[in-house]
């Protein structure tokens, strides 16, 4: 089989429609995190458009720079913030720096992660350690350095934190379920310890959705990914970024400590059949 490819062009993420209205962030700051690919660029994009200032931050500045120019296309203000969530200090320079520029977010999407394919019998202490690093660590020390400035500065604020299909579990891929859990986890525990301060968190779980991630897994992996939900589709990364700002808006003023799938129903999908499966699912 021939390998398929994944991920929206430029000109097809910027296409894609959206039912939220212009100016819906109009004066407020947005920092995406992972913002230079993928769903953090649409996400990145969606705000852009909404009117949103978007700060951008991800470890490396080449791809942000893609991410930037799509901003400058919708006339979006940004500014752009290389960091590697891995090391607290440059988490903690990145908010000197928004609160210097006087652009401390009101809203942070922490989107920044990701993981290597591996038997879980055979992922090193190494590999372990990195994506546990990665993808737990990096996002709590984004989120708490966030809700800091805002107890500080006395302000609200909302945390979207981008996680994975953990719950059913993703097998080969043991690191990104622990890391994934405990993020989705601690959210509902930051909620309520944070709620008396206005800071709202919440997060959004995705199941597969077409990026150019997803070229990362082998092709039997990649060619199974549009079955594994009953629509027997990928979404797309405006699926994600509208429940995003669904959370990070007004309309989710009185939600907190949510997740909020968006997987095409894949959590509900299973194999047992009382009735005769429909033809829909047979292939
Ligand atoms: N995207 C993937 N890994 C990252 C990291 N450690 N820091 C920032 N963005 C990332």
């Amino acid at each position: 089989m021939s390998e398929r490819r994944f991920g929206l062009s430029d000109d097809a993420l910027l296409q894609l429609e959206t039912v939220y209205r212009d100016g819906l962030f109009a004066g407020r700051t947005v920092l995406v995190t992972g913002a230079g690919t993928g769903i953090g660029k649409g996400i990145s994009v969606l705000f852009g458009r909404l009117g949103a200032r978007v700060v951008l931050s991800s470890r490396s500045e080449e791809k942000l720079a893609t991410t930037a120019a799509l901003l400058d296309r919708v006339g979006a203000e940004h500014r752009v913030h290389p960091a590697n969530i891995r090391e607290p200090d440059e988490i903690d320079a990145l908010f000197a720096a928004l609160e210097e520029a006087d652009a401390v977010p009101d809203v942070v999407i922490n989107n920044a992660g990701g993981q290597f394919p591996q038997a879980s019998t055979a992922l090193s202490d190494k590999g372990w350690r990195a994506v546990i690093d990665t993808n737990l660590n990096g996002t709590w020390t984004v989120m708490q350095r966030a809700a800091r400035i805002w107890q500080r500065r006395r302000i609200p604020g909302s945390i979207v934190n981008i996680i994975a299909p953990h719950r059913r579990g993703m097998h080969g891929v043991a690191h990104t379920v622990a890391a994934r859990a405990a993020v989705d986890h601690v959210s509902r525990n930051v909620a309520v310890e944070w709620a008396p301060d206005g800071i709202r968190v919440n997060c959004v779980l995705p199941g597969p959705i077409d990026t150019e991630g997803m070229n990362v897994y082998p092709a039997k992996a990649q060619a199974r990914m549009a079955k594994t939900n009953p629509m027997r589709r990928l979404g797309d990364v405006q699926d994600v970024a509208q429940a995003c700002v669904y959370l990070a808006a007004d309309s989710g003023k009185f939600v907190t400590g949510e997740t909020l799938v968006v997987d095409g129903g894949h959590q509900h999908w299973g194999e047992i059949w009382l009735t005769d499966e429909p033809e829909h699912f047979r292939s």
